[in-house]
């Protein structure tokens, strides 16, 4: 009854802004290095991680959609929409869209027929979202929602943003109920050498000049350098089986442009 009258209240009023009762981050203590853009000279952790990541996200909110139209040749679209096809929600499902960002996930949910609820840390970003649905500003490793009371969630390109990979899918396997799935999209360097070259010269050198030229330099150089966080496919699948997921699979798409992990929850 509890989730019923949560998901009610949500589709009713469609609710925007749902402030989730979880602390959206820490406020900057002495031990806490404050950041107000994302490091060019290393990568960032923990606490130092999740402050540069959102603020990131604040500063390039506004023209997120269009450089990443620009940089992805609209291919991100189709994309989602494989992450759904392989995702395979039953009919009418309440599926959270997980690092929501302005809600692209959520509108594919929604002409799929699903009940979609945007979770994202950053404001910036829910605010120049263009979905209907209701919206949480919350962190994805504390997810304002009780336990087994989503039937499935997606994740677009936010697994390697994340402080912590096994904190998250701890989270999934808690909200999602028994026999619910799971779609989570990234980018990925592709393992053949040809491709791998192509990747690096388009990631690494004409990735960060577009983002420079269109939005924020800082934020698009670090894009390619944050795929170092992920860890590699058998550990991903390994982290999911380990809670409650034991039939996850890793696709590979595009060549090994992008990866899939999709699961059911045991
Ligand atoms: C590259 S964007 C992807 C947005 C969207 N999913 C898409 O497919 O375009 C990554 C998003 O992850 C969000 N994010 C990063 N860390 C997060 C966290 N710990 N909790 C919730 N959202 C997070 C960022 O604010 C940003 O909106």
């Amino acid at each position: 009854m509890e989730n019923r009258f949560i998901f009610e209240l949500l589709g009713d009023f469609r609710i925007r802004f749902f402030h989730a009762a979880v602390p959206p981050a820490r406020k900057p203590t002495a031990t806490v290095h404050v950041v107000d853009s994302m490091p060019t000279d290393h990568l960032p952790e923990g606490d130092q991680k999740r402050q540069a990541v959102r603020s990131m996200f604040d500063t390039i909110a506004p023209r997120y959609d269009l450089v990443n139209r620009i940089m992805t040749f609209r291919m991100d679209v189709g994309l989602r929409r494989k992450t759904m096809k392989v995702a395979d929600f039953e009919p009418s499902s309440t599926v959270l869209d997980l690092a929501a960002g302005t809600g692209d996930f959520c509108i594919e949910l929604e002409k799929g027929g699903h009940r979609a609820i945007g979770v994202d840390l950053s404001y910036g970003m829910l605010a120049a979202a263009r979905t209907g649905a209701p919206l949480v500003q919350g962190d994805l490793l504390a997810l304002p929602f009780p336990d087994g009371s989503v039937d499935g969630a997606v994740c677009g390109y936010a697994l390697r943003n994340l402080v912590e990979l096994p904190a998250f899918f701890d989270e999934l396997g808690r909200v999602i109920r028994p026999g619910g799935r799971i779609g989570l999209l990234d980018v990925s360097r592709p393992d053949s050498r040809l491709l791998r070259s192509g990747y690096d010269i388009y990631f690494n050198r004409v990735v960060p000049k577009i983002g420079a030229a269109l939005s924020d330099a800082a934020a698009y150089d670090y894009l390619p350098r944050s795929l170092s966080y992920l860890p590699d496919r058998e550990e991903m699948v390994a982290m999911l089986r380990r809670t409650g997921f034991t039939d996850a699979e890793h696709r590979q798409l595009q060549g090994g442009l992008s990866q899939l992990l999709s699961a059911t929850k045991d």
